[in-house]
């Protein structure tokens, strides 16, 4: 055959592949982790009878993803500020078969970190422990730059980064005081990553919180790691 004739297939063969894979993981939403971790990674029915707390489950993915883990045998601690949402949430659960002594609905504000701590308080005394948190409570905005006012900027700041990271430390100092561990889960987006026009502030709130939890996270699990390495009996710090 013609050496240029095996190039041009090769070459073609290469683009091919290469073109396919960039599709593959678009319709990933660019996000190879999670496509393994659902292929690979333990199975959902292992969460059954774990404390879970979706905060933002009065709607959305919060909402769905509140209904998957009752399915799944989830004790649930289920947030958001509109009452009347949340305990269609709650009242919707039960009707499915959780007891009603298996969810518990927190009406707070993300922004509020005053009440953050009793909020902690109450679900622990509801439920004896937290096993995860997911912090998905979050809100969008649309604007151009030059037309965002600063209050909408703070108003982003305190829903998507400061309040999931407030909530995340008073539940992390829950099981570092009680000796007891779990997962923290965090709801971002591309635009934490990449960015997206039009959304200055909800861009730049979800790029904190990545910045602020992911980092810290690292650190803990290097921590950890370099702890058990070193000495399984000392206590992570
Ligand atoms: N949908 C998407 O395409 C998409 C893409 C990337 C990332 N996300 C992220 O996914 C998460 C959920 O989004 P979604 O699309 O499901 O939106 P959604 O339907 O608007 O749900 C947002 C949830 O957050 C709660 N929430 C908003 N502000 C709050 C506050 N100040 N205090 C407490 N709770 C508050 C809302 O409840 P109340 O209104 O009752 O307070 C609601 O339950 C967000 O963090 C969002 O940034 C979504």
């Amino acid at each position: 055959m013609d050496p240029s004739l095996i190039i041009f297939l090769i070459l073609t063969s290469l683009v091919i592949v290469i073109t396919l894979i960039i599709l593959f993981i678009i319709s990933l939403d660019s996000d190879l982790t999670l496509y393994f971790a659902e292929k690979f990674g333990k199975s959902i029915s292992g969460l059954k009878g774990k404390v879970v707390w979706i905060t933002g489950a009065s709607s959305g993915i919060g909402e769905s993803l509140t209904y998957l883990l009752a399915k799944n045998g989830c004790k649930l601690i289920i947030s958001a500020t509109t009452k009347d949402r949340l305990d269609n949430v709650r009242l919707n659960c039960i009707s499915e078969g959780v007891p009603e002594k298996d969810i518990l609905a927190l009406v707070f504000d993300m922004k509020d970190f005053k009440v953050h701590s009793e909020m902690v308080e109450k679900a622990i005394k509801t439920f004896g422990r937290i096993d995860v948190l997911v912090n998905n409570a979050g809100r969008s905005q649309r604007a151009s730059f030059n037309e965002i006012d600063v209050s909408v900027d703070e108003e982003l700041y305190k829903i998507n980064t400061l309040g999931p990271v407030n909530l995340t430390r008073l539940v992390l100092k829950h099981w570092e005081q009680t000796d007891s561990a779990g997962a923290i889960a965090v709801v971002t987006s591309v635009a934490g990553k990449l960015g997206a026009p039009f959304s200055a502030s909800y861009t730049a709130s979800k790029h904190a919180l990545h910045v602020q939890l992911n980092r810290e996270f690292w650190k803990m699990l290097i921590l950890d790691k370099l702890v058990k390495l070193l000495d399984g009996n000392i206590q992570r710090k």
